[in-house]
């Protein structure tokens, strides 16, 4: 992957993700930046209530937080999606960025057949003949490895197994040729095995479509198979970013330590390690580093100073202020 920044195809710049409550603001996302360039797959990963998926909706006006509010910038292809008018802002999602959610029984429509909608997606943002675009229903499912495809449009969702109702719905996502997906914990209602199968799809589509990924998931397994880059989220922040190998080569803060010591071995055999505690509701955040009531590292000055990211190497920074001391 090259630096160059010609390169960059999405720019995070300080997102902030609020609610508001009678006690005042609660940010759920707090000062995230990031850049995926070009036909990279980005991995964003942490626990659940890290922020991972607002921060994915956030960035596409899909979070309904009034009288909340989200801010910063959001840069894709010169443009601010956050300072884009609705319609604007539609004619993006599903075409230039497209998105892929956990559960693909829920982003179907029962009542239409499969075939119909992955065309009605094309026909809403391709400005194509309907007869062309019917003829490329069966290819784009081919394309995602459904048996019989041309047979299977006309069946209806319940007629698919979730991993094949995932196939469709990433059919859905690539049929207007994206320079951006976003997937949500695409395979984490799906059976292990089928969840291999669903991944691979994704990396081979990624690849021969030139596609960039930013794929949002719990799990560190999943991400390291699959990533170029890895951004760890904590209590609503980036704690560390590197490439995948400096991730599990040289982890610079606690928790993606700990988020290593937690992943299978293998051999098979469970590793002993967890992480003690959970992570803090938006009402009870920690004083100074979110992480320092469960870091085994802490030191007083954790409870009082907030960590910024700073270098901890090459492309490589983290949010500890232990880094580099
Ligand atoms: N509409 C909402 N109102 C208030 N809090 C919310 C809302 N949606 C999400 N949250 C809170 O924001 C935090 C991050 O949620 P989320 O982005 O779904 O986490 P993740 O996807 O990493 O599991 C959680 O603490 C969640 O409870
Ligand atoms: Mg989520």
């Amino acid at each position: 992957m090259t630096e160059d920044q010609s390169d960059v195809i999405l720019e995070v710049r300080n997102l902030v993700v609020e609610f508001s409550s009678e006690d005042g603001p609660l940010r759920a996302v707090d000062g995230v930046s990031f850049a995926v360039r070009r036909g990279e797959i980005v991995g964003l990963v942490g626990e659940s209530g890290a922020g991972k998926t607002l921060t994915s909706e956030a960035m596409l006006r899909l979070v309904r937080c009034p009288p909340g509010r989200i801010s910063g910038e959001v840069r894709f292809r010169g443009q601010n999606l956050l300072a884009l008018d609705e319609p604007a802002l539609a004619g993006i999602r599903g075409k230039e960025i497209a998105m892929i959610f956990q559960n693909p029984g829920a982003s179907l429509n029962p009542v239409f057949r499969v075939g119909d909608q992955l065309l009605e997606a094309m026909r809403l943002h391709l400005r194509e003949p309907a007869r062309s675009l019917r003829e490329r229903v069966g290819e784009i499912l081919g394309r995602v490895g459904i048996p019989s495809a041309a047979t299977r449009a006309r069946d209806y969702p319940h007629q698919f197994s979730g991993g094949m109702a995932q196939r469709v719905m990433i059919g859905i996502g690539i049929s207007c040729v994206p320079s951006l997906l976003i997937a949500d914990e695409p395979t984490t209602a799906l059976d292990v095995t089928i969840q291999a199968q669903v991944l691979a799809l994704l990396r081979s589509l990624a690849r021969e479509l030139g596609v960039a990924v930013l794929l949002v998931s719990h799990d560190l397994g999943i991400i390291s198979q699959m990533c170029h880059r890895v951004l760890v989220m904590y209590a609503g922040r980036i704690v560390e970013e590197a490439d995948v190998a400096t991730i599990f080569r040289a982890p610079a803060h606690p928790y993606t330590r700990g988020l290593i010591d937690c992943l299978p071995r293998m051999d098979g055999s469970a590793r002993l390690g967890t992480i003690a505690g959970v992570m803090p509701g938006l009402r009870s955040l920690p004083s100074g580093c979110p992480f320092h009531p469960r870091c085994p590292l802490a030191e007083p000055r954790c409870a009082e100073e907030a960590p910024k990211l700073r270098s901890a190497g090459d492309h490589h920074s983290a949010a500890c202020l232990l880094v580099g001391t």
